[in-house]
């Protein structure tokens, strides 16, 4: 009888070691350890025995379930462990768990506006270097040597005749030197100037140039495009004008203003940007025919149009990170 104990014992053990899956479990529970299983009968035959042989196979037996009942306890555990490791238990009553969709900046969006409203007015998008040398920024454009805007203070030189770009416009030579007419490109970038920082100047902000050459341009053609442009962009009854200017690059020169209520209520004339119909000696500069075409450019900055658009008050907040401000756009 004790030796029957010893191979019922044995057997659980081998046959708990085939036990690979936690499906397997079951069904070893209910062949060994149930209530009709081998080992839970087998205890039930010591009744049977005499009262001397009793106490050995009691505890033989005891000793045996003891035994493949903690044996079948840990691999369940591993088992089922490993099987949550895996991903295969999915409760799916637990609540989920929120992911945070990222979103573009809002400058970025601002852009990706900007360049659909002109894609729909039919103009490409044209990208120059942030890193200039002199001629484009500033020689080609008909800047002169003495001209305030290439002072060192006003600008981020790396090296004699190299800076980092003060302005969008030498996208516009660039595309010029290598385009022959009908041209109609926007230009976005980075444009860096050594500003001090207060709530409207930043010594890094993005401009927004524009650039259209062909025959019989005219300023009509400027004024048009930028009423559209500003009519799509802020709504069809913003109030806007042009104020007489002077840029080297065009002649004649206008700046563009918006008309804008602040938080109050109280209006007043906002100053957008600089435009013109390009001037002729930058045609010559890049080798164009100024008496067979003509042209209009502007140069718009991305940061004050946002800035308008959405009610923004200080330059700063646009490139903090602060989410508690990213989130709201
Ligand atoms: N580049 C000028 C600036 O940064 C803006 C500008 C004015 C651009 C007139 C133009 C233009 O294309 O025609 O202040």
């Amino acid at each position: 009888m004790l030796e029957q104990f010893e191979k019922i014992g044995k057997d659980a053990l081998t046959a708990l070691k085939k036990v690979t899956e936690p499906a397997a479990l079951e069904d070893f529970r209910i062949k060994y350890l149930g209530r009709k299983g081998k080992i839970i009968q087998m205890l039930g035959r010591i009744g049977q025995l005499s009262p001397e042989q009793k106490p050995r196979a009691g505890q033989l037996a005891n000793k045996i379930k003891k035994e493949v009942t903690e044996a079948f306890d840990r691999l369940k555990n591993t088992l089922l462990q490993s099987q949550e490791q895996t991903g295969e238990l999915i409760d799916v009553t637990l609540p989920g768990i929120a992911v945070n969709i990222g979103k573009t900046h809002v400058i970025t969006q601002t852009l990706n506006e900007l360049l659909e409203i002109f894609g729909r007015m039919g103009f490409a998008v044209a990208y120059g270097p942030v890193v200039e040398d002199e001629w484009h920024n500033f020689v080609a454009l008909n800047i002169g040597p003495d001209h305030p805007a290439r002072d060192p203070f006003d600008c981020f030189y790396i090296d004699d005749n190299v800076l980092l770009r003060s302005h969008t416009s030498p996208v516009q030579i660039r595309i010029m030197e290598h385009t022959k007419p009908p041209i109609r490109i926007v230009a976005p970038g980075r444009v860096y100037r050594p500003d001090t920082v207060d709530a409207t100047h930043m010594y890094m902000f993005h401009q927004l140039e524009a650039l259209v050459v062909d025959e019989g341009v005219s300023m009509v053609d400027m004024k048009t495009a930028i009423a559209q442009f500003i009519h799509a962009f802020f709504g069809p009854d913003t109030k806007w004008r042009f104020r007489p200017s002077f840029f080297p690059f065009t002649e004649p020169s206008a700046e563009v203003d918006l008309l804008l209520a602040d938080k109050t209520g109280k209006e007043s004339w906002v100053e957008m940007g600089g435009c013109g119909m390009v001037d002729p000696s930058v045609f010559d500069a890049v080798g164009i025919d100024n008496e067979k075409y003509t042209g209009w450019a502007f140069g718009f900055g991305i940061e004050r149009l946002a800035m308008r658009k959405y009610g923004i008050t200080d330059i700063r907040l646009l490139f903090e990170n602060d989410l508690r401000f990213l989130e709201q756009f």
